[in-house]
């Protein structure tokens, strides 16, 4: 089954709203047309909270889908600082990046706070960008199934195979992110392979082949190629290269199929 590729931004903590508005309008002014055509993946921006607005505004008629890059489990509450499901629905977000990395080193989240992220957003109807990897640490102790398979088995619990359909998985190394080493093609591919072999057991074979891995992890045009090659790798999770109109047209076209 030919998956979509898909493309998508994390803006992280970079781009105040009219400099997102105008990397939108260096998007739309770098796309050939070619953007459109069906071999085009699926392109997806996740802006910081106060961003999303004038980005919503900037993408219209485009086909550039807008993310958030995280939620809060409850509905509503005494949770200061944080943004709910529902709020991002209302202002018309499609998906949500949830489980980062960087979420999960600074801000204390873990995989059971992830879990509940990735229910309330699921039940809310967004569609969520799973993160996971293994740290360096991790890597160099041979460890890196045992701990990718610990994330998936728990940020997916009490997930239902209807509901994978709107789950897209980004294996980020944690070594690989902002720090310009990416995952070899091979290395990169191992675990896409693992992760997808992993979900067949949880769920079903044809479910496990439905689902989207994106690779993340200083994937830039120079590399994007080689990974995108790979059997197992559906798309990139990019950081620091979606910040650049330039860059990310370079990875939106290296995604086509
Ligand atoms: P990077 O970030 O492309 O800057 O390494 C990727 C990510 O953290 O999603």
């Amino acid at each position: 089954m030919a998956r979509r590729k898909l493309i998508a931004g994390n803006w992280k903590m970079n781009l105040t709203a009219s400099e997102g508005a105008k990397l939108i309008a260096d998007l739309k002014a770098a796309c050939d047309g070619s953007c459109k055509c069906d071999c085009a993946p699926e392109v997806l921006v996740c802006p910081p909270f106060t961003t999303i607005a004038a980005v919503l505004e900037a993408v219209k008629g485009t086909p550039i889908e807008v993310g958030a890059q995280n939620v809060h489990w409850a509905e509503n509450g005494a949770y200061t600082g944080e943004i709910s499901a529902k709020m991002l629905v209302e202002l018309g977000v499609s998906h949500v990046i949830i489980g980062h990395s960087e979420r999960r080193q600074y801000f204390g989240e873990t995989d059971e706070t992830v879990n509940q992220r990735v229910k309330a957003a699921l039940a809310a109807g967004l569609k969520v960008v799973l993160c996971i990897g293994e740290t360096l640490t991790e890597r160099e102790k041979g460890v890196t199934n045992a701990i990718i398979e610990k994330q998936v088995r728990w940020d997916l619990a009490d997930v239902s195979a209807e509901q994978l359909d709107n789950i897209v998985l980004a294996y980020e190394p944690v070594w690989a992110i902002g720090t310009g080493k990416t995952a070899t093609n091979e290395q990169a591919q191992e675990v896409h392979a693992f992760i997808r072999e992993l979900l067949g057991k949880m769920y079903c074979p044809k479910c496990a082949e439905a689902v989207r891995i994106l690779y993340g992890g200083s994937m830039k045009p120079a590399n994007a190629a080689g990974l995108l090659a790979q059997p197992d790798i559906d798309g990139g999770l990019i950081g620091g290269a979606a910040l650049k109109a330039a860059d990310f047209m370079a990875l939106i076209q290296a995604a086509k199929a």
